[in-house]
């Protein structure tokens, strides 16, 4: 190529030569396509074409060339920087595109989705039958009462005629309070709330009394330590079994439908005399045992579904709570809250009242 000459030392010109500087910018030109995104691009920008890039340097040592040997080297590196340049633009254009699109798909906002969506929360079932119940008779003249649930032995048994060796109080199985002595209970069922009430008040009396009970039983699909009665108490002159049955079929058909009615089978409570077990018509099948020619899953084929008990209180109850049995008669009924919305709403496992998941309270509605 050129000859040796003393105006164009050849050792000083190599750093310019051709291969050098294609070697420059054939390096720029990779790193250019190997850079991912723009901030690695960015990197490579400072590299191989910022001020201390190769090329740039390159460029700042022409000046220093021989005259004869700078047209050829600063046409050289000045066609490598603008290469360089375009590859960085190109790419550049490239990245940004596809910065875009990634934007696009990740930053979506889907306009179609409801921008309402706060859950409110829901009654709870149970709340909401409590509720029902009460209301049912708050609309009949009579009034809600209330206990505690924790609650002395002598009202959750003695007062009701189950004294301290009758059979029937092994039957609810109690959660005593320590110390025993202090014979303190968590009430077994709402029915002393009926002794609280009698204590506590002249009659006429007419109360229900909604509530929480416990008792020692498992926790499974159908048993709970923990569930719900509906009480109702009626102490008067001349009442009999009569208001009783007209009450219960009455409380029946608000709950369940016009024509639902009740009826009753004996049976035996120690605070209620006569007693009686009080079944409903099926309010699916309304009585027949079979629907749509198979049997009735709600009723079993019965045609009857078994919902509380019932009676007339008993005249020993009345004297232990200072109401005169010659001049008052009453009558009294205690149904569970829980097993009345499993049979009326399909509820399979009675633990789904207690698990506290807001989709089950929500299927009831969400009524405020
Ligand atoms: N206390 C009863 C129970 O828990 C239910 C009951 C039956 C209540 C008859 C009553 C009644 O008021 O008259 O099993």
């Amino acid at each position: 190529m050129s000859g040796t000459s003393s105006s164009y030392d050849p050792v000083q010109v190599t750093p310019l030569g051709e291969e050098q500087v294609f070697a420059m910018r054939d390096a720029a030109v990779a790193a250019i396509a190997a850079a991912a995104d723009l901030d690695q691009l960015k990197q490579v920008r400072s590299e191989h074409a910022g001020d201390r890039s190769p090329l740039a340097l390159a460029n700042r040592e022409i000046g220093a060339l021989p005259p004869q040997a700078r047209k050829d080297a600063g046409m050289r590196v000045g066609q490598a920087r603008a290469a360089v340049n375009e590859a960085l633009a190109a790419r550049t254009e490239v990245l940004e595109a596809e910065a875009e699109d990634r934007m696009l798909v990740e930053e979506t906002v889907d306009v179609t989705l409801p921008w309402d969506r706060q859950p409110r929360g829901a009654r709870h079932p149970i709340t909401m039958m409590s509720d029902l119940v009460s209301d049912v008779f708050v609309a009949m003249g009579w009034e809600v009462a209330e206990g505690p649930l924790v609650e002395a032995e002598w009202l959750n048994f003695d007062a009701l005629n189950l004294g301290p060796d009758h059979p029937a109080r092994t039957m609810q199985d109690t959660f005593w309070t320590e110390p025993a002595d202090n014979h303190v209970v968590l009430r077994t069922h709402t029915s002393p709330v009926q002794a609280r009430t009698m204590l506590t008040r002249e009659p006429p009396i007419y109360v229900v009394c909604p509530g929480r009970v416990f008792r020692t039983d498992e926790y499974d699909a159908t048993h709970s330590p923990m569930f719900h009665q509906v009480e109702g108490l009626v102490v008067d002159e001349g009442i009999t079994m009569a208001h009783l049955k007209g009450t219960l079929d009455h409380f029946a058909q608000a709950v369940f439908g016009e024509g639902i009615t009740t009826r009753f089978r004996p049976s035996y409570f120690p605070f209620t005399e006569p007693s009686a077990e009080v079944d409903l018509v099926c309010f699916v099948c309304r009585g027949s045992g079979t629907l749509d020619g198979s049997t009735c899953r709600t009723c079993r084929g019965e045609g009857w579904i078994e919902w509380g008990g019932c009676g007339v209180v008993n005249p020993r109850v009345l004297v232990a709570c200072g109401v005169d049995p010659e001049r008052y008669t009453g009558f009294a009924f205690g149904m569970g809250i829980d097993r009345t919305l499993m049979f009326r709403h399909g509820v399979e496992d009675l633990r789904s009242f207690f698990e506290g998941d807001v989709r089950f309270s929500r299927a009831f509605g969400t009524e405020i």
